[in-house]
């Protein structure tokens, strides 16, 4: 039996939700992880100091006891943002980054930005003061092909901004072509990339009938980008790290609406880990999974470790979700059903 050992990672890219799914799901990160980046796109969305402190601490309620899990909370930005309580917020340690969903890009974005242009004063005081901007970067306009979206936002809105903003540390999150992997490496800026982006192809939602399961945003894209995916993440480079992306929605309203997002933290570090097996690359886990992301933050990595092994693991086929002993819901995870290689073991301190 293979045993790996790694410094615990970190999830620099996470969708927890509210209420009784953020309560239901939340052990799967916290357990592995020792922080996580917490998207903003919630119902009403984190625009405001105190709704940060509020989602925040509805998220720490939530946490198994004796936790020592941070969730690192980041502000949506809109056309109305006020650049103030952005930047008091992030020097008053409420903030770690600020995101910015173009309007209408992905669930719950609705109050994403229209033009982006008109943030350049914000992303200016953002530079200045060394706060990080995370990036979903797809243009929505319909006239441009979906499978096109994020080399036509990284031509049209990233080249501009990396260009008139050289220090600003950009992520440009859940990376999905070759041409973003060749974008990061050349304009020194950090890059997250999922699990399933780098397991499925666009060939994947169409497989068996239409299937929802396999559809998020950006949408998963041909298999040459697939590969260009793999080699970036089991290289080792620094700009490369660990965001799941994981985006869980219950299973009737992915079935009937087929919204996007793959929830895939039950499994993240075991699939990740298959496609590192597969390409010999071992021992770079540790680099994307646990070392990139602080580095590229300038914090330091966690301490505990993380002890993984390989012997057959089956995926559930459904994480159920409970209200007082009672089922109410389902999400289906990523690999449902499957035996993946790898399991967690445990922490070691
Ligand atoms: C995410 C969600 O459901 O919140 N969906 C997704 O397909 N990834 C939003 C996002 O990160 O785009
Ligand atoms: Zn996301």
């Amino acid at each position: 039996m293979k045993t790996l050992t790694i410094l615990k990672p970190d999830d620099w890219h996470l969708h927890l939700r509210e209420g009784l799914v953020l309560k239901n799901i939340i052990h799967f990160t916290s357990e592995y992880f020792g922080r996580a980046v917490i998207m903003p796109n919630t119902k009403t969305p984190i625009t405001s100091i105190d709704s940060a402190n509020f989602y925040k601490k509805s998220i720490l309620e939530s946490l198994p006891e004796g936790s020592s899990f941070e969730p690192l909370m980041t502000m949506y930005l809109t056309d109305d943002t006020d650049k103030e309580e952005l930047i008091n917020g992030f020097k008053n340690n409420v903030f770690f980054a600020a995101k910015l969903y173009p309007a209408n890009a992905t669930t719950n974005s609705s109050h994403g930005v229209k033009r982006i242009e008109n943030l350049y004063k914000i992303f200016e005081s953002m530079e200045d003061n060394g706060m990080p901007l995370l990036i979903h970067g797809e243009v929505t306009d319909s006239d441009v092909d979906v499978f096109d979206r994020e080399e036509v936002f990284i031509d049209r809105e990233l080249s501009p901004i990396v260009v008139r903003f050289p220090k600003l540390k950009i992520v440009l999150e859940h990376i999905t072509t070759s041409y973003a992997v060749d974008f990061v490496q050349q304009n020194y800026i950090g890059a997250t990339i999922t699990p399933h982006h780098l397991h499925i192809n666009r060939n994947a939602m169409f497989f068996g009938g239409l299937n929802s399961d396999f559809y998020c945003l950006p949408v998963a894209k041909r298999e040459n980008n697939r590969l260009a995916l793999i080699k970036a993440a089991t290289s080792g480079k620094e700009c490369f790290f660990l965001g799941t992306d994981s985006a869980p929605h219950l299973r009737k309203w992915k079935a009937f609406c087929g919204c996007a997002g793959i929830f895939n933290s039950p499994v993240a570090i075991e699939s990740y880990l298959t496609v590192f097996e597969e390409e010999n690359s071992l021992d770079n886990f540790e680099k994307f999974a646990s070392l990139n992301g602080p580095n590229f933050y300038n914090l330091p990595p966690n301490k505990e470790k993380l002890k993984i092994v390989s012997r057959p693991n089956k995926i559930a086929e459904f994480i159920d979700v409970v209200e007082e002993k009672n089922i109410v819901g389902q999400i289906k995870p990523f690999h449902s059903g499957e035996t993946l290689k790898w399991e967690i073991d445990g922490i070691i301190n």
